[in-house]
Formats: C-alpha cells, structure tokens, sequence
C-alpha cells in the first residue's frame, strides 16, 4: 500500500486562525481525504509555531505568559479545524516536549557533522516575519509586509554552514536521479528558488542570544533555537524522529509538503539542506501555492478585513466554504476572493446545479415510482452513454487534478457529470415518460440516482458532509467507495429496489445575494 505523509505550515500561535491559514489545510485536507479514499496509508500533519519574538511580543500585549497564551491560541486552530471538518492526523505543537527533544536531537547531529559555527551577527531583524532583512528589502525604512521598522540585533549567535549546500541543492533539484533529488512546484517557484540559488548562498544565523521563549540549544544553552529552524523540525519531530524509530522510517520523506509562496526559501532551501546536513532525504514534492486578497485588498488587521473560518462557516457551512475557496482561482497562482462572488457560486453550483439535480431526482422517484428506484431496463441510448462516459470522465479529471493540485480541473470535471446530469433530465422530460413509457422511465430514474451517487463520491474529498447526505437520501453506506474505490467508481453500483428518502431537505438552501 503506497504511503503519503502530508503537511501544512504550522500557523504562529501570535494571533487566532483567518481564512488564509484555512485555505492551505482545506486544501491539504482534499489530498489527504482523496488519499486515503484511494487506499493510500495517509498521515496529515498540521499545527502551530509556538516560540519566537513574534508570540513572546503577543503574550506580552495581552499581559499573558507566552505558554498560557499560546495554550489558548492552539485551542483556537484546533477548533477552527474542527468546524471545517479538517482530518488531520496529528497536530503538533512546538512547545511540547516531544518536539522539544527531537529538535535538540537534530540539531546536536547537525553540530557533530561541523555543520554548525560560533559567530558574531549584526544585522536588522523583522519580527513580523521572523527573519533578518536587508537594507534593499525595505520601504522607507519600514518592512514593506508589517509596516513595522526592523530591530537592530548584534549579538553572538550560532550558525548553519549553509553556503557550503549550494551545489547539493541545485543537483537535488535538478537530477532527478540524485538521492536527494525533490521538487519545487509549480514551475514558476521552481525557477525562482533555482535562480537564487545560482546567486549563492549565505550561512544563516540558527540561534538567539537574548530571546527567552524558545528551545535551547543542546550544546550552548545560553541561547535558544531560531525560530524558523526550530519549527521547520515539527514535520520530523511529529512522525517521532529519533523517538520512535520505525514510525518515523514509515514516514519521512513527506510526500507533499504545503505551503504558500511567502515561506517559499525556508522550505525550499534552508529545510532541504538541514535534512541533508543529517543525512536524510528532503520532501519529495514542495508546493507553494499564491497569495489571495479580499476584494482586492491585502488581508490585514489594520484594514479591519480580516475572515475568520468561522465566519464563513456561519455563513456557508462548513463544506460550502470549503468547496467556495477551492473554486474561487487557481490554487497555485494569487487571486481575489469575496463574499458577493462566494454567495453568487453557492447559489449557481451548490444550490442550483447539485441541490437542485438531488432534488428532482429524488421528488419524481417518490412521485412516480413510490420511493422506490426503479431497475434500468429496455435498451441504452445514445444519450445514456454519454452520462456514463461524463461519470467516468469526472473520476479522471478527480484524480488527475488531485494529483496535480490542480482543484478546479477536478471539481470541474465533477460539475460537468452534474450539468450533463441536468441536461439528461431535460432532453429525456420523465415527466411525460411517466405517462407514455414507463420502462424508458425506470431506466432514466436510475441513471440520474447513479449519477448523484458518483457525485457523491467524486466530491467526498472536497464535501465529505455533503457526499454523505446525498448517500444517505438513497440508504446507502457513504463509507461504501471507501473500501474499494475504483469499483465504487464503475457505474451501475446502486440496487434497484432501494428505498429513496420520502421527505428529502434542500442540500444548500438558497442565499440572499449581497
Ligand atoms: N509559522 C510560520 C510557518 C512555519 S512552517 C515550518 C508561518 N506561519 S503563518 O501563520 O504566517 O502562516 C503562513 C501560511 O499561512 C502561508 O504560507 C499560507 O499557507 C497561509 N496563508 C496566510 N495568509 C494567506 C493568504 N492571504 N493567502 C494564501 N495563503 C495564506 O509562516
């Protein structure tokens, strides 16, 4: 059985979750739940940064213990991941001490390798973004993301030889028969991560004199771990690195690493070259997906335009949200969310195209049928092979989607198998079969109850909820694709005779529009 170990950036615990952090885990979790639907061994890692300037500042404003803050925050992201119905097999926080441990253990291997230096460093930091900035990166002086001018840090630190990968690097990510070979999507971060990789690279700075809320570091307690390193080792101390050997062998490398284009170089060349630094493997796939604003603004406190997941959850419910960010633009490029538009495709494809396909189905085989759905019978149309080859055309544009992270071709194969299903019922009008040919009409029933029932489980990824309530209008197991898929997705897999839900609800009841 093949294994996918799947993660999300862990979220800084300075502040409660907002969309943007939502929409990495929706999407991690339409792999991990596709996955595991396939029969993959799947583990889905996600949860919080806990140390750092950025927290030990927060803790202090809300005159709270950066642990008793944090405490609350994980809380939050636990929750907020809970009502969007995110499966996550584990979720790591770096205070605990398993983490703790494990990136002591990394980091002492890191030092006997000679990887690891004493040196004097003077440079601006931002604590918005946790790192050291240049003079060239600011604007007026302030760090162009926070707004914020940078701190002036002089101090004696400890630093990874970095410089000394670069050539490692380029070959990992160019020779795909390198051992350490892994891959930086799509193309165009690829590029960019190749392209500042040929300028060269500079050792960096992996230790803090002055800051007491982080891990101290195992051969020099006086200072603890940089943040950045520190959480970048969760993806390793979670699957039980030096802890739980065989776990962590099952594990590593992790099959899909998620994030977005802002922590790009952090895990596109400082992780890769601390793993190999201690002779493990990088990630085979890193993918940085872009950047959405809100009605073309930046997310930001200061604008006061911040969403929280429970906002949209209220609003939407939990897998409407989740299908409404995935739609909106293409995951892997930047794009533009709003709730008018959110409102306008829930109305257009969730309440009309599949609320309504589920509807009609169900109200004419109670109507004509007494509930129960008929066998198809008498000959195939033209007309009904092209619904099955839709059917099988959505489980291969599912797929390869999936596969290549590219949501909206698989949902838009999946919405296709839902309009050619609207269409069949108006080209074939069972509502005057049901006066003229009542054997032509059993076998137009039963085709569009397939139909939903395919649905059902080409959307079970994205909308496991809703997969299950449409299971359950025709009594049937929403586990059952589960156990083995690919025959789950032949068509012909429902029984006729079985009894359809007499008094079905509204999957998604309309919403006013803004
Ligand atoms: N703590 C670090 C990550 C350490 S991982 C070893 C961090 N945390 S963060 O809270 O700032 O989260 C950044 C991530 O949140 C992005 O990489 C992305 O996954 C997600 N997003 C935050 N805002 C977003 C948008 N506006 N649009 C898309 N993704 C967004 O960086």
């Amino acid at each position: 059985m093949p294994k996918f170990y799947i993660t999300t950036p862990i979220y800084y615990a300075n502040d409660v979750p907002h969309i943007g952090h939502a929409y990495t885990s929706i999407a991690a979790d339409v792999q991990a739940r596709y996955h595991r639907l396939v029969g993959d061994d799947t583990f889905f890692l996600t949860g919080v940064d806990e140390h750092g300037a950025k927290v030990e500042e927060a803790a202090r404003l809300h005159d709270t213990t950066p642990q008793a803050y944090v405490d609350a925050i994980a809380t939050h992201f636990r929750q907020a991941w809970r009502e969007l119905n995110i499966s996550n097999d584990d979720f790591i926080r770096t205070t605990e001490p398993r983490h703790e441990r494990g990136v002591q253990a990394f980091l002492s291997k890191m030092y006997e390798r000679g990887d690891i230096y004493r040196g004097v460093y003077e440079g601006l930091y931002c604590v918005g973004c946790e790192k050291y900035v240049t003079e060239e990166d600011l604007v007026d002086g302030l760090c162009p993301l926070h707004l914020k001018p940078p701190v002036l840090y002089s101090e004696e630190n400890y630093f990874f030889r970095l410089s000394k990968y670069q050539d490692t690097l380029i070959r990992a990510l160019q020779d795909e028969s390198d051992p350490n070979h892994y891959v930086v999507e799509p193309a165009a971060r690829r590029n960019e991560v190749l392209g500042k990789l040929g300028v060269g690279l500079s050792d960096i700075s992996i230790s803090r004199a002055s800051l007491g809320w982080g891990i101290p570091l195992p051969f020099d307690p006086d200072q603890t771990t940089y943040v950045w390193v520190d959480a970048l080792l969760n993806y390793v101390t979670a699957i039980g690195y030096l802890d739980d050997v065989p776990k962590f062998q099952h594990w590593w490398p992790a099959n899909l690493q998620l994030i977005a284009k802002d922590i790009l170089w952090f895990h596109a060349i400082i992780w890769p070259a601390m793993l190999i630094s201690v002779g493990l493997p990088p990630p085979r796939v890193v993918f940085a997906h872009g950047y959405f604003t809100i009605g073309g603004q930046k997310m930001s406190k200061t604008l006061g335009n911040v969403l929280s997941p429970r906002e949209l959850v209220d609003k939407y419910g939990a897998d409407a949200t989740r299908y409404l960010m995935l739609s909106e633009f293409p995951f892997g490029t930047d794009g533009d969310i709003s709730l008018r538009s959110f409102t306008a495709r829930y109305n257009a494809n969730l309440a009309n195209d599949l609320g309504n396909l589920l509807n009609r189905t169900l109200s004419m085989i109670n109507r004509y049928c007494g509930g129960l759905l008929p066998a198809p019978d008498g000959d195939e149309t033209a007309g009904d092979r092209d619904l099955q080859s839709a059917a099988r055309s959505a489980f291969s544009a599912l797929d390869s989607g999936i596969r290549s992270l590219d949501y909206l071709q698989a949902l838009d194969g999946i919405w296709q198998l839902v309009n050619r299903a609207n269409k069949y019922v108006e080209e074939n009008a069972p509502w005057a079969l049901a006066k003229s040919d009542r054997q032509r009409l059993g076998r137009v029933l039963y085709n569009l109850a397939e139909s939903l029932r395919l649905v059902a489980l080409a959307i079970a990824p994205f909308m496991p909820s809703t997969s299950a309530r449409i299971c359950e209008q025709f009594g049937i197991e929403a586990e059952a694709g589960r156990r083995d898929f690919s025959m789950a997705a032949q068509w012909g897999g429902l029984k006729p005779g079985i009894r359809v839900n007499p008094k079905p609800t509204p999957l998604f009841p309309r919403l006013d529009t803004e």
